[in-house]
């Protein structure tokens, strides 16, 4: 028994240990001064963390930088100023840094990891020692290109400095050319205690948002206390679309297109849902998924056609067929979802392609279909083999419309939904288990709910190494973004307008720099994508994404950072952290072909010109089918 106390008090004793070291104390140390600093210019931010912290202790003490950041973005830099002596990250490709990392380890040294928090942010975590009474400076960049979903960008700010700090500062300057059409500061840090601490300035295409909560503020706000701050600071903003081919930038050597074109008429929809109802299904998520369907099917407009399909190891039609979405076939839906109750095992195969089947069997002309599969867990009854699944479902989709996986809670093998939408041009999406799981079902819903093109191939001649130019959808609120190299900048080519053609001049020279840079953000993002979809023959996909990862300093998900510190002290590798890597629809491309057949399909060309790219549209289909 003696033996057994003393061991438990060397545990508690180490526990103590263990909370007075990793609880900053104040006293210890003291961040005196925390900068976030955001720059947007046409929708690509560069945030830069600017953390200072000076050791109050007689002794040398263990300094910690600890933040988060979007999950979308990619960290460029990283950097610590101590005692005058610059530390800089270096990204290294991550076999090339993991064997660093062994190397360290082996040495008996410990190593750093980025690892995965939350919906939207992951976390970035460093620690170096400081001298007694010296200072550290702690310098964090990382860039994203922001994405437009139902209607506008939103910047996501996390502030959690660990302790108040008493010269706390967030700016946001937003500089958009095509004019900034509202702005406003959302997130739980922009409440009623800390709205004199927050200043909004705007005007036609410039915007700033400035943030400095005094010490006392910074311990009031919902989710804040004698810690300082935790919260968000989110910016939404929308610019102006006076062109309807939209917005490009060109600057030496590079172009980027953002493209929303306004007043386009909705197009009909033909939308099947096929919902797990296993017994994992049980409880509030099953509640929650009864609610969002409820609420989707009274969004669902007179000429849309609806299917509903739930599964466990059986399969269990609403109709046999897809039905108009009448008043009253709506209401016998609404009655079908109310009685989903969970049971069962899950066989994925069967419901995804009895749903696509429901979708192919009557082509509708001039009409947008979209297969929607939720499940909460992995394939365990009927063809269970994840490989042979996906080659079905491909199958029986044949490009001819996207699906898009939700996947509910974290027992479902989400590798496998994303592969399975990206395969067919959708996008897999988390739904987070948690109070409001059917606002997350409800808001997916929203981003696909009003089609507004099918099979759109942007066309860029005197254009090369282009991100994406093929979507199968175009829906309301999102954005079309390519980005590619000139090659033709000559001007020597002829360039021939029809009547019905709409151009669009290229605005705003921006520093090379920059573009290059959304091109290479953009391109990493894709090859990435492309690297999870393909089975094999992914190499060269692979190399080209390393290569540019490198030559543009991003921590991706084949790179790591590898952080030398001073003598004597741990280098630490940091990774992209895997889990949680969010696809959103406009990342992966609104996604496929709808059964319209090939005379349909939206071309928008575009040629460069001079100082000028033109664009202008298949006039058949735009130009007068929608008077365009
Ligand atoms: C923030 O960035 C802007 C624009 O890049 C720069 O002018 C400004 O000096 C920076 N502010 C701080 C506090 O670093
Ligand atoms: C698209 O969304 C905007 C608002 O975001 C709305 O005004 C417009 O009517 C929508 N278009 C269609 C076709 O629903
Ligand atoms: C761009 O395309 C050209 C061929 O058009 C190719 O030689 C070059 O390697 C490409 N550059 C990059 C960075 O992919
Ligand atoms: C894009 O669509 C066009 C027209 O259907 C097709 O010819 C081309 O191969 C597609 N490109 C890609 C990369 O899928
Ligand atoms: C560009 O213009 C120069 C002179 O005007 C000409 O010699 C050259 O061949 C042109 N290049 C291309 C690619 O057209």
């Amino acid at each position: 028994a003696t033996m057994k106390r003393a061991l438990l008090q060397i545990a508690l004793f180490g526990l103590l240990l263990a909370l007075v070291t990793t609880l900053p104390n104040k006293d210890d140390w003291d961040i005196y001064s925390f900068y976030i600093n955001s720059t947007v210019t046409s929708r690509y931010a560069t945030t830069i963390i600017t953390s200072r912290v000076a050791n109050r202790m007689d002794e040398s003490k263990e300094i910690e930088f600890q933040v988060q950041i979007p999950k979308n973005a990619f960290i460029s830099k990283f950097r610590m100023f101590i005692d005058g002596q610059v530390f800089d990250g270096v990204v290294k490709a991550k076999e090339e840094a993991q064997q660093q990392y062994t190397a360290a380890v082996s040495r008996g040294q410990s190593a750093g990891l980025v690892s995965s928090v939350g919906r939207t942010l992951e976390k970035f975590k460093t620690s170096v020692n400081v001298a007694a009474h010296k200072k550290v400076t702690f310098e964090l960049t990382y860039e994203e290109l922001l994405k437009r979903m139902l209607g506008k960008y939103e910047l996501q700010i996390h502030a959690h400095p660990m302790q108040p700090v008493k010269d706390f500062k967030v700016d946001v300057y937003i500089h958009e050319n095509a004019g900034i059409n509202f702005i406003e500061v959302k997130g739980g840090l922009s409440t009623k205690a800390l709205a004199n601490a927050i200043t909004k300035r705007h005007s036609k295409n410039k915007a700033w948002v400035h943030f400095s909560p005094t010490e006392d503020q910074q311990k009031i706000c919902d989710s804040c206390g004698e810690q300082g701050m935790n919260g968000d600071l989110v910016i939404v903003y929308d610019v102006n679309r006076y062109t309807l081919l939209g917005d490009i930038k060109r600057s030496d050597g590079y172009f980027v297109h953002h493209f929303a074109p306004l007043n386009l008429p909705r197009i009909p929809k033909n939308v099947v849902f096929v919902i797990d109802r296993s017994g994992s299904m049980h409880g509030r998520k099953m509640e929650q998924t009864r609610i969002a369907l409820i609420h989707i099917f009274n969004d669902l407009a007179e000429e849309d056609y609806l299917g509903l399909i739930t599964f466990d190891s059986d399969i269990s039609y609403w109709k046999r067929e897809l039905v108009q979405a009448s008043k009253e076939n709506l209401e016998s839906a609404k009655n079908f979802a109310r009685g989903i109750t969970d049971r069962g095992a899950t066989d994925i195969n069967e419901a995804v392609l009895q749903g696509a089947r429901l979708l192919s069997v009557h082509p509708r002309e001039g009409s947008a279909s979209i297969l929607i599969l939720l499940t909460d867990g992995d394939p365990t009854t009927g063809v269970t083999n994840l490989e042979i699944i996906q080659s079905n479902v491909k199958k029986a989709i044949a490009g001819k419309f996207p699906l898009y996986c939700l996947g509910f809670g974290f027992d479902v093998n989400f590798e496998f939904l994303e592969k399975m939408s990206l395969k067919n041009s959708g996008v897999a999406r988390r739904i987070y288990e948690d109070s409001d799981a059917d606002l997350q079902l409800k808001d997916f819903y929203e981003e696909v709910a009003t089609p507004l093109l099918t099979d759109v191939t942007m066309v860029y001649i005197g254009g090369t190494n282009l991100t994406k130019t093929n979507f199968s959808q175009y829906y309301n609120g999102s954005e079309i973004v390519v980005a590619g190299q000139i090659t033709d900048n000559n001007g020597t080519r002829s360039v021939t307008f029809s009547d019905t053609s709409t151009t669009v001049e290229s605005t705003g020279i921006m520093s090379e720099s920059h573009m290059q840079r959304v091109w290479a953000y953009l391109t990493v993002k894709q090859l990435l994508e492309k690297e999870l979809m393909l089975s094999e023959s992914k190499e060269e996909e692979m190399k080209k994404a390393l290569a540019l990862s490198l030559k543009y300093n991003f921590v991706t998900p084949l790179t790591s950072m590898v952080v030398t510190k001073p003598q004597g002290e741990n280098t630490e590798v940091l990774h992209k952290p895997k889990e949680g890597v969010a696809h959103d629809p406009q990342d992966s491309g609104l996604l496929i072909r709808h059964a319209v057949g090939a005379s349909s399909r939206t071309k928008i060309h575009c040629y460069m010109y001079n100082t000028f790219l033109y664009c202008f549209t298949n006039a058949k289909y735009f130009c007068k089918s929608h008077t365009f």
